[in-house]
């Protein structure tokens, strides 16, 4: 018998940090916190030095991120290399490590990123070009990006922009909004351009590095944020062989039948087809494993066990392929990528009548999943698991494709039909058959099938529903001979609408039949009211839109002249097609997913300015370079302690309960556990009497923290939460929703209210007024590094190092304080970075126990004048707080404070309430109430619009702002065109019935900054040691938004010493004690001056021997300084800006200053599917950053908020709760972030040209969060092409798209005769949105 560790002597080539899971049951390499020791020795190779090995060998590499664990969200891709024994070719593809058991990885190579380069010894390209693109932030999906983009140049040295599209396609980041990622990876790409200037002229850049031109007029406007001169080429001959011991291995396979034990499964991996039958016989009911991207997440999620594993990896058989002229058998193993370039192959050589079926299924492959997941999945695994989702089904099923068993007794096939997708026990395979391969007909003349597809984003989402559908006509004529529609996502199985197809036999194809067909299908793909997932109407629309879809693609086949042609007229039978309207093909486009463009634009600084001193220049981050070959390091990459333990949180399971009894025994009692702390346990103070850490006497949401198991391991931990018992009673009311927390009046804090004028009196005076609502869903952080912390106990004096995530270490070293009774000067909390915001959360316990953005509802009453002059708008908001205050009273006086937006208008009441709800307490998220408030007065200044014309918003802006700064950044022709193009969209919309362009500009007045002086307070230390390098410390922390690398940019200048010779090592409350948290848009403004006024007093002191040695090095004056004993350490400090507001008068002057800017957005819409793009147009973005501190910093992190926005107002759904308020959307499955498939086709930002604010560090301006908010320009251009669909359909025109503007929510408000045939039977739907 072997062990996991021998597997690898026989042959897993390791380039990763990967260590044998905690539990060894699960038989799974998970990329750890901890790197270790591999326990035996092993015959891998070390692609980073070639090592063989022959003695344990700690693999330190952290490269590798974990953040999902269900393959959703790429930070974890490697590649892996294998000889194919088909092809006899080696084959490299991406995968999600999270997914792949170290079993299947028999014979193979494993590179991740640290083989790939590094910067000790040679940068890849792909992580050279990554970094200097500034495609990089935070910086933990960087690894993941890279090991994508470094797969696909393995395989595709000058890949197409459609492959760079699809290779990312399953890596998500949180930070960047992909502009910059893309851009990195079309410098590989064969036709880039690779010139930001997109041929504009020449870029300023190519003057060299930090070359200086004049001021004024356009020269001065730089399009370049790098300098592609100096990128190494790509030279695939230098890339890593593989292993010649795994080559010889795969020439001289293994056929020995290898098992492998863990504590509870065991992997047996035949090497002959024989033998894997005879195993079938013996293990009818373990399971076969091939990507385990179905097991594996069943086992993660639901907790599915299988204690014996077949992996039929090794049997050269089930990858075969073999075509005859009637059609194509596919081997069930070869994975869903593979198939998808047989099926390629396929289409480019046959007749394109013949490839009808493989044509369809090609559709789906191209969005089914991410690259990675397509890499792994097998057609057999995903054939057999009949998941409801299933792209590819249905369209197998109507295909009519055949499955080629095989058991010991023999081989036998059976269809791909209705019952074998239900499951039914006669038309499956029995336990001891397995799928062989799979049997696809070529379809034939006058055969059609097509694919649809639905899903929250273009990429990378289950769809909601898919379909396959196949037309035979009897030879010549219209008249159907067969017709098969199946459908996904609308029952627990793939569907097969038979009974309809049956009546539909032998009718024509025309409108009648298309009328009849959609009752039909109503009639039997019938959804319950409490389907899982919901949204019954949108999908029962959904099937009939997809059938009207097909219905159109048919006739237009259909009367292709050629088709015609080669039928004679009379077979026709004397009639004709019915003609389709221009206006109605573009029901049939699919939005493509193509690169974006675009031109980030920014002003080059000023011509006297130095050539060392970096300020205003587009600078990489800091630790770009370390992000892109994984050598950053994150919490969770910190080697192993000495003792350590690990501890897992046990959450409460009911929304409002008393506890009645907590059951440890059990817990206690398993190996490994040493403990488990209940609020008893804690020596200091247990949080506040209404906002517990650990949950005393009762429970207020589902998933608060109850107590904490500690253990040896981590699996052990976890393993202990689930034996943890406790009992609860439950306690009334229950209250999830707003609107139920406004009828019990369950408020967390008193009402905020500000007024101006008399509203009231205006009311009466103004010609109209419009009431409406507003609903605005929550947003969940989605983070890409979840919450973790390790904390190290010393041995003296109760001292605590503290690593951990957070943008305020100082409020958890005060909390620790607190919490353990232990004076504040012996705790000392570190933070190297935040990758997103040891316990160690995973995704799915990360959403369910921390908060998010709050949801809010609005209510608006708008008076104004025909002109469309407002004279008096009064609005009233709720936020939904969640169960206890955290920042919500907080969020609600920023909301309020904010909301005006851009807007004088005269007489104004802004309400706002938290109502407190048994959800977990939601929190500050980026623009901190901004986004959610200032979206109901757009909506309303919207709703004004549509009476009074667009001018509306001009109209009732601060006019002396928009003289002196503001006029020139919201002048929307300046930079993108908005009324010639309101104009094409009007012809576009004229021209198309089932599509629609809409078109907004928002503007944005954002107030920068927090409303209490003592908060913007900052401070840093700077010491210069004898060598002349500078190590400097301040009080911001690195979140991903660059201020360490601004923190260097000011004090090279101050010091006049190149950022080379600086350093930033940490934030950490020993150097800068009583820090602020990193937020409000301030950090790098006030943390800035504080640097700054360090590095003023330390050139003071050094001024005398400057003076004295003019001509002297840095180093000399260093060295004459320390001679002459004078401090080389100084604290900076900045007193903050002077800030306050009185609630009591309503008065105040909360902000330091304001960000200005404005965006315009054009999307175009699907109304038979709601699915929209911001296609083939644009978004434009201006911003007043005033002098950019590093513009290419200030860009990203506009375009990161801009997308963020997006997602907040399009896709981030919000999170779904069952009835009794248990969290459904739990990880990359549930929860849409945008992907990089949504970004903007072309994405234009500019920052305006420099102005002076006196106010800031170099007149520079803080960017974090402005960008928010000009995400909803997406949402109003997506209303807007709503409205023009209901007009042209004459629907009332008063109607609001609730945010975010989803696809169900905009395919529903595009009303037609579709909708109205499902809206006749009207259902309750699945989970409340609350
Ligand atoms: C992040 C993510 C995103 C996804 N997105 C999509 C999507 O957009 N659309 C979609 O349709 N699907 C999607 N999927 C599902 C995916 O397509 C399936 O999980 C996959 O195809 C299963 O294949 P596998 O080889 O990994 O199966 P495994 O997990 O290895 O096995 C699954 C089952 O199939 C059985 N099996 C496998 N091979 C055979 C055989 N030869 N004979 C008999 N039984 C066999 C096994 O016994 C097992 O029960 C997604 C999955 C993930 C993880
Ligand atoms: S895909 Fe593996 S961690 Fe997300
Ligand atoms: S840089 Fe991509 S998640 Fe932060």
């Amino acid at each position: 018998m072997s062990s996991v560790t021998q597997l690898i002597r026989y042959g897993v080539a390791f380039t990763d940090t990967w260590r044998q899971a905690t539990d060894s049951s699960d038989l799974h390499l998970t990329p750890q916190r901890k790197p270790s020791w591999l326990e035996t020795p092993w015959g891998g190779h070390y692609h980073g030095g070639n090592l063989f090995l022959d003695r344990p060998f700690p693999v330190r590499l952290t490269g590798t991120k974990y953040a999902c664990g269900r393959g959703g969200c790429g930070a974890c891709t490697v590649m892996v290399s294998k000889h194919d024994p088909v092809s006899r070719k080696i084959r490299h593809f991406s995968v999600t490590a999270c997914l792949v058991p170290i079993c299947s990885l028999y014979g193979a190579a494993v590179t991740t990123v640290e083989g790939v380069g590094s910067i000790k010894t040679r940068l890849h390209p792909v992580q050279e070009r990554i970094a200097k693109s500034h495609g990089t932030q935070c910086g933990f999906c960087t690894p993941g990006m890279v090991m994508s983009m470094y797969t696909l140049l393995r395989n595709h040295p000058q890949p197409s922009e459609e492959q760079l599209m699809e290779a990312l396609g399953g890596n998500l980041c949180r930070c960047t909004g992909y502009r910059p990622i893309l851009e990195s990876g079309r410098t590989f790409c064969a036709e880039s351009s690779g010139c930001q200037q997109k041929g504009r002229g020449k870029c300023c850049l190519d003057q060299g590095e930090n070359a200086a031109s004049s001021l004024g007029g356009e020269s001065d406007i730089c399009t370049e944020l790098f300098a592609k001169d100096e990128f190494q080429p790509l030279d695939p001959t230098q890339e890593l062989i593989f292993p010649p011991e795994l080559l010889r291995m795969a020439e001289n396979p293994e056929k020995r039948t290898l098992t492998f034990h863990g504590e509870r499964v065991t992997w047996i991996s035949p090497g002959t087809l024989k033998d894997l039958l005879e195993l079938k016989v013996k293990h009818p009911d373990a399971p076969l494993i091939l990507g385990n991207t179905s097991l594996g997440p069943a086992k993660k999620s639901q907790g599915h066990f299988h204690p014996v594993l077949l992996s039929p990896a090794r049997i050269s058989e089930l990858s075969m392929v073999s075509t005859t002229s009637e059609g194509l058998t596919i081997g069930a193993g070869c994975s869903l990528a593979q198939v998808k370039d047989i099926l390629a192959g396929r289409v480019s050589e046959l007749p394109e009548e013949k490839t009808q079926t493989y044509r369809a299924l090609l559709k789906h492959l191209k969005r089914l999943a991410g690259q990675q997941i397509r890499n792994m999945a097998s057609l057999g695994g995903h054939i057999m698991s009949r998941h409801c989702y299933s792209d590819l089904n249905p369209v197998l099923a109507v295909g009519n494709t055949a499955l080629n068993l095989m058991s010991k007794e023999g081989t036998r096939q059976i269809p791909l039909d209705r019952d074998f997708l239900a499951g039914l026990a006669s038309a499956d395979l029995k336990p001891e058959e397995i799928l062989e391969s799979v049997y696809i007909p070529h379809s034939q003349r006058w055969e059609f099938v097509s694919a649809f597809r639905q899903a929250q984003c273009q990429q990378n989402a289950l769809a909601d529903v898919t379909a396959g559908m196949r037309v035979l006509f009897q030879e010549g004529t219209d008249t159907i001979e067969d017709l098969s529609l199946a459908y996904g996502g609308v029952g627990d199985a793939t569907i097969s609408a038979q009974k309809s197809c049956q009546q539909l036999l032998g009718r024509h194809w025309n409108e009648p039949m298309l009328d009849e067909a959609c009752r039909l299908l109503l009639d039997e793909v019938s959804l319950p009211g409490g389907a899982p997932g919901g949204s019954v109407e949108f999908k029962r629309t959904l099937v009939v839109s997809f059938f009207f879809k097909f219905y159109l693609e048919v006739l237009q086949e259909l009367k292709k002249p050629g088709k015609l042609l080669s039928v004679p007229v009379s077979a026709l039978d004397g009639r004709h097609f019915p003609e389709i309207s221009d206006r109605f093909l573009s029901a049939l486009e699919d939005f493509p997913a193509t690169v974006p463009q675009g031109v980030q634009r920014y002003q080059s600084v000023d011509s006297h300015q130095a050539l060392q001193d970096p300020v205003g220049r587009p600078i990489m981050h800091l630790s770009g370079l370390k992000h892109a070959t994984g050598e950053a390091i994150f919490c969770d990459d910190i080697p192993t302690v000495d003792k350590e333990l690990f501890m897992a949180l046990v959450t409460s399971t009911r929304a409002h309960a008393k506890i009645i009894s907590v059951d440890l025994s059990k817990a206690l009692e398993l190996p490994g556990v040493v403990d488990v702390i209940t609020a008893e346990d804690i020596p200091g103070t247990n949080g506040a009497e209404d906002d517990r850490l650990l949950a005393v006497d009762k429970v207020l949401c589902v998933g608060q923290i109850v107590c904490a198991v500690v253990a040896e391991t981590e699996a052990q931990a976890k393993r202990a939460v689930e034996e943890t018992k406790i009992a609860y009673e439950d306690l009334e009311p229950v209250i999830f929703t707003i609107e139920d927390a406004i009828k019990h009046s369950s408020f967390l804090c008193p009402e905020k209210k500000l007024e101006q004028g008399n509203v009231e009196k205006a009311f009466e005076e103004v010609d109209q007024i419009v009431e409406g609502e507003v609903h605005v869903g929550g947003q969940e952080h989605f983070y890409m590094e979840t919450q973790r912390v390790l904390v190290i106990p010393k041995t003296e004096d109760k001292e605590l190092d503290i690593y951990v995530s957070t943008q305020d270490p100082a409020h958890v070293q005060k909390t620790v304080s607190s919490t353990l009774d232990i004076p504040i000067n012996r705790i000392t909390c570190h933070v190297k970075r935040v990758g997103g915001g040891f316990v160690h959360l995973g995704l799915k316990n990360d959403m369910l126990i921390t908060g998010g953005r709050h949801p809010l509802f609005g209510k608006y009453k708008v008076g104004f004048m025909n002109s469309g002059r407002i004279r008096a708008l009064d609005i009233e908001c709720f936020i939904n707080g969640g169960c206890t205050l955290d920042d919500s009273e907080l969020v609600t006086e920023f909301l309020i404070l904010k909301m005006e937006n851009a807007y004088k208008i005269h007489n104004l009441r802004f309400r706002g309430r938290a109502c407190m709800t048994n959800l977990p307490s939601n929190t500050a998220f980026r623009g901190f109430g901004f986004p959610q408030g200032t979206l109901v007065t757009e909506s309303c200044i919207t709703a004004v619009a549509a009476k009074c014309g667009p001018s509306v918003r001009e109209k009732n802006m601060y006019k002396t702002v928009d003289k002196t700064i503001y006029k020139q950044a919201f002048n929307p022709d300046l930079k993108s065109s908005f009324h010639s193009r309101r104009m094409q969209v009007a012809e576009f919309n004229k021209k198309n019935y089932w599509r629609k362009r809409g078109l907004a500009v928002v503007p944005m007045k954002f107030s920068v900054g927090f409303a209490a002086t003592s908060f913007h307070q900052a401070a840093a230390l700077v010491h210069i040691y004898t060598d002349g390098s500078v190590l400097v410390t301040h009080g911001g922390n690195e979140l991903g938004q660059g201020i360490h690398t601004k923190m260097l940019q000011v004090a090279s200048r101050e010091l006049k010493v190149p950022t080379s010779h600086m350093h930033i090592c940490e934030t950490s409350t020993a150097t800068v004690p009583n820090t602020i948290a990193t937020a409000a848009s301030i950090g790098s403004d006030v943390n800035g001056r504080a640097v700054q006024n360090a590095c003023q007093i330390l050139l003071k002191r050094l001024e005398p021997i400057i003076k004295k040695n003019p001509e002297g090095t840095w180093e000399d004056w260093i060295e004459a300084a320390f001679e002459q004993r004078i401090s080389l350490s100084a604290t900076g400090y900045f007193r903050g800006y002077e800030a306050f507001m009185d609630w009591e008068k309503g008065e105040g002057d909360p902000f330091p200053y304001y960000v200005y800017g404005a965006a315009s957005s054009e999307v175009e819409v699907d109304c038979l599917t709601g699915a929209h793009k911001v296609k083939k147009i644009r978004t434009d973005i201006v911003m007043d950053a005033c002098c950019s501190l590093n513009p290419a910093i200030d860009i990203g992190q506009i375009e990161g908020s801009f997308t963020q926005g997006m997602g907040l107002y399009t896709t981030e759904e919000e999170l779904k709760y069952s009835p009794e308020g248990v969290l459904y959307s739990r990880g990359p499955d549930d929860y849409k972030i945008p992907t990089i498939t949504d970004v903007p086709e072309e994405f234009n930002v500019s920052l305006l040209p420099s102005s002076q604010t006196p106010l800031t560090i170099y007149s520079s301006k803080g960017l974090g969060e402005s960008g928010m908010f000009l995400g909803s320009s997406v949402f109003f251009a997506i209303a807007d092409a709503v409205a023009t669909a209901r007009r042209e359909r004459d629907i009332a025109e008063d109607f609001t798209v609730r945010s975010p503007a989803t696809p169900e929510r905009v395919r529903m408000a595009c009303a037609d005769r579709f909708t109205e045939m499902v809206r006749d039977s009207r259902l309750p739907p699945w989970a409340p949105p609350f």
